[in-house]
This record gives structure tokens, sequence and C-alpha cells, in this order.
């Protein structure tokens, strides 16, 4: 294992039609079998949707960050992450009374949308912005006790050509293990609206 782990990773991902991935499918390529991080495909190995909630929770345990890796969907996620969150994040395991499993560790939405940024805003076709329509995530972080980080977002998800898709793939990859090693000042990342746009600007010699 790498010496320089300081969070250990654990990636929730769900695609209902893999097969039919462009963006997805790269990300995934791209952090599956790093050291430090726990993947995990929900489609795969619960095709039935029933969820080894204790097998879940004691991978909760063991981590540090929670990635929520999925495609955005009728503005939110596939309908098995709702039912991760739902059964996983048990009274009495994520909220009530001795429910402070989760306290103190970090969560991660990252997600590939259709729409362009500017199809997220006021005058754009969706109104909402991306961080409006992830606010369930945001607060039931929250509630939980866990840190909220700003997402890791690629937009205009299906026109992009491959060259971009593999410009994404290697900004995740690039994302996942800093915060890995404990690279990213969390509290100056806050200030921004998507983890890309901290690590674009932190690494000016990256661009997209
Ligand atoms: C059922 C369904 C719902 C979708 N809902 C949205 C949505 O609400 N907002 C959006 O921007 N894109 C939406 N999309 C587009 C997907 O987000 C996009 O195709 C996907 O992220 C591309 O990733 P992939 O190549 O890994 O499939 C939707 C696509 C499908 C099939």
């Amino acid at each position: 294992m790498s010496a320089n782990i300081r969070n250990k990773v654990l990636i929730i991902f769900a695609h209902p039609a893999l097969y039919k991935s462009r963006i997805n499918m790269e990300l995934v390529k791209e952090v599956e079998g790093l050291d430090g991080v726990t993947f995990r495909d929900l489609y795969d190995e619960y095709p039935d949707f029933l969820i080894d909630v204790k097998k879940e929770q004691e991978s909760l345990r063991e981590n540090d960050l929670l990635v929520l890796l999925h495609p955005f969907y009728w503005y939110g996620c596939p309908a098995i992450v709702k039912e991760w969150v739902d059964l996983v994040l048990e009274y009495g395991f994520a909220y009530g009374r001795g429910g402070d499993a989760l306290i103190g560790k970090k969560i991660m939405s990252a997600i590939a949308t259709g729409g362009t940024e500017d199809d997220y805003k006021r005058d754009g076709m969706h109104y909402y912005s991306v961080r409006e329509f992830l606010n369930p995530f945001e607060r039931t972080a929250t509630f939980c006790g866990m840190q909220y980080l700003p997402p890791f977002v690629v937009h205009g998800a299906i026109n992009m050509k491959m060259e971009d898709i593999a410009v994404y793939k290697s900004l995740f990859g690039q994302i996942i293990k800093a915060l890995r090693d404990g690279e990213m000042d969390l509290a100056e990342l806050q200030g921004f609206k998507y983890i890309n746009d901290y690590f674009l600007e932190k690494y000016k010699s990256w661009s997209i």
C-alpha cells in the first residue's frame, strides 16, 4: 500500500446500462484498483437490489472518504444509489441514538450530466444549478455528521469527444489520488462550486 495514504477511499459506483456508457466507463477504469481505493459496482454486485447492509456499513466504517460515482439521471441518481442510501444509512448507524459511525468522514458526488454548465443556470434549460439539485445529498451528509465536498462534475457528456473524455478521466484520477493522499486544502476547497475548478486552479498546467 502507498505510504502516502491519508484517506482510505470507498467508491460506490452505479450505472444501470454500463454497456452504453462512454464517460463513467472511462472514469471507472482510471480509479478501479488504485492503492487505498475500494471500488464497488452496485448494479453488478446487487442486480436484484438485495443490498448487504452490514457489509456496506463495514466498508463505510473502514474508509474515510465516500465517493458516489454515477451518471446524473432525472436530476438525481440511478435508483440503486437511492436504495443504498436508504438502507445503509440507517438509524443507530448513521444517525440517531448511537448513530455516530460516519461523523467526521468525507463524502463527494462524482457525476456526468448530459446538460452543459450553462443549462444549469437560472436562464438555462434546467434552471437550478447542479449544486442545488445535489442538496439532498449535501443535507443527508451533514445530517450524518459528514463533511460534504464540492462534487466532481463532467458536463456535456452526451456529445463529448473521446479526447475530451480522456482529459476528464485523467483529471478524476488525479483528484482521487490527491484526496486519498491528503494533498488538498479542504477548507479552501469549500469555496469552489466543483472540485474540478479547485484542482484546475491549483494545478494551472492542467486545462480542459
Ligand atoms: C434515464 C436518464 C436520465 C437522465 N437525466 C439527466 C438529467 O436529469 N440531467 C442531465 O443533464 N442529463 C441527464 N441524462 C444524461 C446522462 O446524465 C448522460 O447520458 C450520462 O451522464 C453520460 O454518462 P455515460 O456515458 O457514462 O452513460 C439522463 C440520461 C438518462 C438515460
